[in-house]
């Protein structure tokens, strides 16, 4: 029997100490983000917040650089309602949010996403948004020379976010380099072992009887790693809604 579950009296204690905690938090599109949860947990929708407080439709200067690999119409969809608008096209000429779409064999793909943090380096300011991180790297070990380099030569020229499903299947570069981590719902028995080696409060968002309210399933715990902002604690937010209200903007 095992259960990671802590009782509702620690998640609302946890919470509140959230709001206090997100006040000093400074969100900037030069960070690096890693996000990791099973899916469905909220990973896209987060990151779609994320970006749209980042890189506002009148932003000068920075752009995000969407970078879709799994043709998924709904995602795409969304992609749009967020003005995410395909690069190349008249349409995203005229918005700062770049929708790259990376075709082709997994090789051709991981190459492609290579070509596009090398420009990226070249043009400076952009976000760079990795959804499915495992599409985009060379391996579990490595991120590939393109994607290693915006991550390591590209401090405070450069953002990233990368999404994962499986924190077994993810390159350590993601984590290692991370400014700002954000685990999301998981179900297998390994990953929430891994999650709860990065967060010791951690729980999957099991709905429990004896709690009121239910967790929502989009919950998430989120920390800064690198001390330029918060003060290197967990909290966890039951909802990205939640979570985008504290946000100063
Ligand atoms: N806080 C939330 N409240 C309500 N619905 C949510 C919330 N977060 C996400 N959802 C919805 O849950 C569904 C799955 O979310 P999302 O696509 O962001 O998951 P994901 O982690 O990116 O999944 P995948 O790994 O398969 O890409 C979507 O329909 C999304 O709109
Ligand atoms: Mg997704």
């Amino acid at each position: 029997m095992w259960d990671f579950t802590p009782p509702g009296s620690v998640r609302r204690e946890l919470t509140r100490r959230a709001y206090s905690i997100a006040r000093v938090i400074v969100y900037e599109p030069s960070m690096r983000y890693a996000l990791l949860g099973k899916t469905g947990s909220g990973k896209t929708l987060f990151s779609l917040v994320l970006v749209s407080l980042l890189i506002p439709m009148d932003s000068v200067g920075w752009e995000c650089w969407w970078c879709d690999t799994k043709d998924y119409a709904p995602d795409l969809d969304e992609l749009h309602r967020w003005g995410f608008r395909e690069r190349g096209t008249k349409a995203a000429s005229l918005t700062p949010r770049k929708l790259i779409l990376l075709r082709g064999t997994d090789a051709e793909v991981v190459e492609a996403a290579q070509a596009v943090a090398r420009e990226a380096m070249e043009r400076t300011a952009v976000l760079l948004v990795f959804d499915e991180w495992a599409h985009v790297v060379v391996s579990t070990q490595r991120a590939g020379q393109g994607i290693e380099r915006a991550q390591k030569s590209g401090r405070g020229k450069i953002g990233l976010l990368g999404g994962v499903q499986e924190p077994v299947l993810t390159p350590r570069v993601l984590f290692s380099q991370a400014s700002v981590l954000a685990l999301f719902n998981l179900t297998h028995r390994g990953d929430i072992e891994i999650a709860q080696k990065l967060c010791p409060y951690y729980a999957p968002n099991w709905p429990k009887e004896d709690e009121d309210p239910l967790p929502d399933p989009h919950g998430f715990w989120l920390k800064w790693l690198d001390g330029h902002s918060g003060d290197g604690r967990w909290a966890y937010w039951p909802s990205v809604q939640e979570w985008r209200a504290s946000v100063r903007t």
